[in-house]
């Protein structure tokens, strides 16, 4: 008996997670599910956005189903007791430093993509984004300069160590797929990118069949648009990873048609799987998420976590087979809620 944690979160993380739960039910699994509060859903149960229930329950079970959090309520919270908190304390506390974010655009989503069929339609691509370093971990503060401004300040490191493990991961993943890794970075202006793009170039000794190359950020933000196609993996930092994945949805149709898991290396136990998304609040409570990224995450929770390939095939066939029936929320175009697209996917599973 397997043990799936759920943590809902905030605004339209419950809505989401329940549709990923009932597709994880009908497959009639041994598995339990255990719900626990977390963001500002976990501020308010217990007083801390990731309470020690909570934090217990995630390091015992066997994967973690994450919907999202962040609510607007919380944003006069003091830093640590903020929502989003959570999800960067589960993160770095678990170790999960591998961040996979698939996007490949679902037939029949041309309509939905931000680009034009034909380079739409080339999107198969795995966006491998570093989790718990970069300038999130880094020391932040607020200070006040010598003339009495206030001054923000967040460091940006890696150590080689961190650049080494997540490249490894990149190449591993490359090997799998297309033989094509392509390493994003800053090189022309950050340290922390040339000692990346130093470390990544020693190890692809190790990987001659892999084709690496480098691309400065920029360039990869605009690449991602003009001609999609050209990429198989993407290695690259937590923050430029943040920032291309959410691109990135945009051309697959939607960023909630957008999953990820979070994991230590290939051993995907106790790894974390969550859309890419956020808690949206302008559209909370109100049927109106696409469930997808949450169904599509629960997926790579059966094939990462639990070992079920099949299992997991089956269940983006399903998400696959509802849209090619039509199934649309309303960032797809359409006017379905959040549980007829659940409706949709069930049925066709
Ligand atoms: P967001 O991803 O929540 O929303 C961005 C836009 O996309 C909104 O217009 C929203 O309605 C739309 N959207 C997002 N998911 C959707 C879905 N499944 N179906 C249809 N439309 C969808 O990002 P935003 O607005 O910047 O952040 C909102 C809150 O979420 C903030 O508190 C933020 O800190 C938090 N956040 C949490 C994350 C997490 O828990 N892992 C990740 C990103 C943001
Ligand atoms: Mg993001």
């Amino acid at each position: 008996m397997k043990t799936i944690a759920i943590l809902a979160g905030d605004g339209i993380g419950p809505e989401v997670t329940a549709e990923a739960r009932r597709i994880l039910e009908a497959l009639n699994l041994d598995i339990t599910f255990e719900e626990g509060a977390i963001g500002y859903a976990g501020y308010v149960a217990a007083g801390h956005p990731l309470p020690p229930a909570t934090w217990e329950l995630a390091k015992r079970a066997d994967a973690i189903l994450f919907g999202a959090v962040g609510d607007p309520r919380g944003d006069a919270l003091d830093r640590a007791l903020r929502p989003e908190q959570a999800i960067l304390g589960l993160r770095k506390q678990l170790g999960l430093f591998a961040n996979l974010r698939p996007a490949t655009l679902f037939p029949g989503l041309e309509d939905a993509s931000a680009l034009r069929p034909e380079v739409a339609r080339e999107i198969d691509m795995v966006i491998l984004r570093e989790l718990t370093g970069d300038v999130y971990f880094g020391e932040k503060g607020l200070r006040t300069t010598a003339d009495g401004k206030r001054e923000g300040y967040d460091v940006m490191s890696y150590n080689e160590e961190e650049v080494r493990r997540i490249a490894v991961v990149g190449f591993e993943m490359a090997k799998r797929r297309k033989n094509k890794l392509c390493s994003v970075d800053k090189a022309n202006v950050l340290e922390t990118s040339q000692l990346w793009r130093d470390v990544v170039i020693e190890l692809s000794k190790d990987y001659p069949e892999v084709a690496l190359t480098h691309m400065y950020v920029d360039n990869a933000a605009m690449q991602l648009v003009r001609n999609p196609g050209q990429f198989d993996v993407i290695v690259t930092g937590n923050l430029f990873g943040d920032i291309l994945s959410d691109q990135a949805s945009m051309c697959a149709g939607s960023i909630g048609m957008l999953p990820s898991a979070s994991l230590r290396a290939w051993s995907g136990d106790n790894g974390l799987y969550e859309p890419i998304h956020g808690s949206a609040p302008d559209i909370a409570g109100q049927g109106k998420a696409n469930p997808c990224a949450t169904i599509l995450s629960a997926a790579m929770l059966l094939r990462h976590s639990l070992d079920l390939h099949d299992e997991a095939a089956r269940v983006e066939a399903a998400v696959s087979a509802a849209l090619k029936g039509g199934a649309r929320t309303a960032d797809l175009g359409g006017t379905m809620t959040t549980a007829a697209m659940g409706d949709a996917v069930l049925a066709a599973l």
